[in-house]
């Protein structure tokens, strides 16, 4: 823009400063994220968002929502929590910044003391990033540093699953598993290979039906992936506790307990990407603890501060942590805001609503209900499946419930693109239908939900599905 900057003093309701209409502005300067912008070029209005109180959200033209996404499973906590934007304004009052850069401030100090409290085994070192992509990226390189530091050198290769997603840096987005979205950016950091993830819905015929043998199958895929490529270049396995996109496909029994045993046997470490699942996505403060398995590396971020500030973390075994402990050795890696002050008193406020509140102990009694609720959705046509975990489940549509058949590219873009996401907010219910793979609707509200808001979360998709079904 070449205008002169102006500042105005008052502000019109609906207008920015400058005394545009918010739309017009959004669409013509604010390059939104994973944004189709020809939407809004094309005459449709950006959905504008201005406040939030527990589960709801309500827009500038004061329309109210069910929050079924936590955001984008952030807002663990619920919206509105005054404590911690008391504790935001009070640090950024005492100390607004410093870099943990040779230096410290108490809030990262005793946030990184409390996370590896609740980290299992010995994962007692954080690095703190300002979110979940960086978390990924860091954990790649500490991986590659660390085994050229123990004499390994070539051990830099990773491996992860199908269809998952681990953030957008070139390094996590070559971790990531989503075709479409690495194309346009390829090539991209080499050395990153996938192996098939934990859809039971979609298990291959000789192991449907037998969860054990499934998960079984599944994990020794990691290993075939490790021996072809040699176990002396594979550094890290990455994989998320519940994997997100594709749907919420929960690890089948016995399956981390091979991978860890796959993962010692060929000196690999195991990165539990958590950015989801921690901070009691799916009922506890690490979801590994949840699946009975002790990772090398957990990364984590959103629901860290229930997103009323940003932060993400590394949180890393002692092991790792050892050759860097003496001589001239650094992990030669930084983010000017990682462990951000107010982010970290933050996070220290929203672990204390978690303890005081219950919240992990909310999660886990409540999330029989939420599944029962939704899974009453499968007497629709549409529905095929209904799955997940804690506050984290995914709906998978279907053509054809008997044979499963999914919808061809163009029938994914009318329903999903077309149709559903803004029929589904336009009747109240801010959610997600997600296409990385099969399309899916995905459903993890705040962890203060309970059963009046599944009730109206299924009240409201088994409306917009039937009216999908009937567009068909
Ligand atoms: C499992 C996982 N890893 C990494 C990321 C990237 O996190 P961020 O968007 O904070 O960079 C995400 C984001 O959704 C995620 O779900």
């Amino acid at each position: 823009m070449t205008t002169t900057p102006e500042t105005a003093t008052r502000t019109e309701p609906g207008r920015t400063p400058r005394g545009t209409e918010r739309a017009d502005a959004a669409r013509d300067h604010l390059w939104m994220h994973f944004t189709r912008h020809s939407t809004y070029e094309d005459g449709g209005q950006v959905p504008i968002m201005v406040r939030g109180e527990g589960c709801r959200v309500w827009d500038a033209a004061g329309r109210e929502y069910l929050d079924g996404l936590a955001g984008l499973f952030v807002v663990q906590a619920g919206h509105g929590r005054r404590e911690l934007a008391d504790v935001a304004a009070r640090q950024a009052a005492d100390l607004a910044f410093f870099p943990i850069w040779s230096y410290a401030h108490p809030a990262a100090i005793d946030l990184a003391e409390r996370l590896a409290t609740h980290a299992p085994g010995e994962l007692n070192r954080v690095f703190f990033t300002t979110g979940g992509g960086e978390a990924v990226e860091s954990a790649w390189k500490l991986a590659k540093q660390y085994f050229k530091l123990i004499g390994k050198p070539t051990k830099h290769k990773v491996i992860s699953r199908s269809v998952a997603y681990h953030g957008t840096p070139q390094g996590a987005l070559a971790v990531t598993g989503v075709p479409d979205l690495r194309a346009p950016y390829e090539p991209l950091v080499p050395g990153a290979f996938k192996v098939p993830n934990t859809n039971a819905y979609r298990a291959p015929d000789h192991v449907a039906g037998d969860q054990k043998a499934f998960g079984r199958w599944a994990a020794d895929r990691v290993e075939e992936a490790i021996l072809a490529e040699g176990a002396d270049t594979v550094a890290a396995v990455f994989v998320e506790p519940v994997q997100n996109s594709g749907g919420c496909f929960p690890p089948p029994p016995g399956y981390f307990e091979r991978l860890r045993e796959i993962c010692d046997a060929h000196d690999v470490l195991l990165v539990s990407d958590e950015v989801i699942c921690a901070f009691g996505r799916i009922g506890s403060m690490f979801a590994c603890e949840d699946f009975g398995y002790v990772p090398d590396i957990i990364t984590c971020a959103k629901g860290m501060t229930s997103g009323y500030s940003p932060i993400g973390a590394m949180i890393a075994s002692e092991r790792l942590f050892e050759p860097f402990r003496s001589g001239a050795t650094s992990f030669l890696h930084g983010y000017t805001f990682g462990g951000h002050p107010v982010s970290a008193a933050v996070a220290m406020a929203n672990l204390d609503i978690f303890e005081r509140e219950g919240l992990n102990d909310h999660v886990r009694r409540q999330s029989p209900v939420f599944r029962a609720t939704l899974e009453k959705l499968l007497d629709l046509p549409i529905v095929g499946d209904v799955r997940g975990e804690g506050f984290f489940f995914g709906i998978e549509l279907v053509k054809d419930k008997v044979t499963k058949e999914t919808f061809d590219d163009a029938e994914s873009e009318r329903l999903l693109r077309g149709f559903l996401s803004k029929a589904l907010f336009e009747a109240g219910l801010y959610c997600r239908a997600d296409d990385r793979g099969d399309p899916v609707v995905q459903l993890a509200p705040p962890l203060v939900a309970g059963p009046a808001e599944f009730d109206e979360m299924e009240r409201i998709l088994r409306e917009v599905l039937t009216e999908a079904w009937a567009r068909l």
